[in-house]
């Protein structure tokens, strides 16, 4: 299973086991880790955003929700969207 290691404003790591093919924020929020989604998960906000610190090419391409959002460049993903599919590292922003 793709370890996740969440990073936090403050500096706390997390790390946690997910199922590959799971987006981001369905792992975040799975196991408790605090995750803005003000769209519902739907690519339609942009409150998921994080920075990819590794793993960039553990994820799904981008989709046509994310370029939609103009989330266009790494590290930037939206969680919501971004499915995947071994180890990452994740940076959660400040909202
Ligand atoms: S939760 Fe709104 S874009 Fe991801």
């Amino acid at each position: 299973m793709p370890l996740i290691t969440f990073i936090h404003p403050d500096g706390t790591v997390q790390k946690v086991e997910g199922q590959a093919g799971d987006t981001i924020l369905k792992i975040a929020l799975d196991s408790g880790v605090p995750m803005e989604h003000a769209c519902g998960g739907n690519g339609f906000c942009t409150t998921c955003m994080c920075d990819i610190g590794k793993g960039m090419d553990s994820l799904s391409p981008r989709n046509d929700r994310e370029e939609n959002m103009g989330v266009m460049d790494d590290p930037k993903r939206l969680s919501c969207q971004a499915k995947v599919s071994g180890d990452i590292e994740v940076k959660l922003l400040d909202v």
